[in-house]
């Protein structure tokens, strides 16, 4: 697909089916990731792909638990693809996707936060050209606070100065791929 095409086709997705995304699906979106731009060349996100549904289910819901609704009242994301802040029903801050990846970065470097983005959005775009449907999610850090979540960290042998900056879940879509959604006017400008 043309790049911005796919640029412009890429939605985040916050309805999934039950389907898991293969091995392979998730071992291409993981090198994408890998090729990000990164501060200083230095490669030092950490990332950990998930494709056991009971764990996304786990962390989904730990992601949930900081989030502060109060804190969002009047805000709207999306009509086609609610997300906690448009609907309260909604209990898991991973929407039933059915894998992720959770990208880790250095705790005292800088940059960690841009380069796991960067990680992100390689992987976001990956995932849409092979026809799946995902999201970047926030509350890295929060996620893993309760005992519960630092268990995990050392499961995934996630080295003890690194935090979690973001996720990007994965997986079939469920419905109707969304519609583009217009770009707000000026806020570009060209000088030549
Ligand atoms: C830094 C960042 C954090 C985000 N965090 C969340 C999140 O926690 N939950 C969520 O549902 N979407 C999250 N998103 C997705 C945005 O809501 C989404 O990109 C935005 O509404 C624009 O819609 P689109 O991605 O479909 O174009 C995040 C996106 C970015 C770039």
């Amino acid at each position: 697909m043309d790049v911005l095409e796919l640029v412009k086709k890429r939605r985040s997705i916050r309805k999934y089916s039950s389907k898991q995304i293969s091995h392979e699906a998730m071992v291409k979106i993981l090198e994408a990731g890998t090729y990000a731009p990164n501060a200083g060349g230095g490669q030092r996100s950490y990332l950990v792909g998930i494709r056991d549904e009971k764990i996304v289910r786990r962390i989904g819901r730990l992601n949930f638990l900081p989030f502060d609704r109060s804190k969002l009242l009047g805000g709207h994301v999306s009509d086609e693809q609610p997300s906690v802040i448009d609907d309260s029903r909604i209990e898991d801050g991973f929407y039933g996707a059915p894998a992720v990846v959770v990208l880790f970065g250095q705790a005292d470097f800088p940059f960690s936060v841009a380069d796991a983005f960067c990680s992100a959005e390689n992987m976001v775009l990956m995932a849409t050209d092979m026809g799946l449907g995902s999201c970047i999610i926030s509350r890295g850090e929060e996620t893993f606070i309760t005992d519960e979540g630092k268990a995990l960290l050392k499961e995934w042998k996630v080295p003890s100065n690194y935090i979690c900056r973001a996720f990007v879940i994965l997986g079939y879509i469920d419905g109707e791929y969304p519609k583009g959604k217009p770009r707000r006017p000026g806020r570009v400008m060209l000088v030549e």
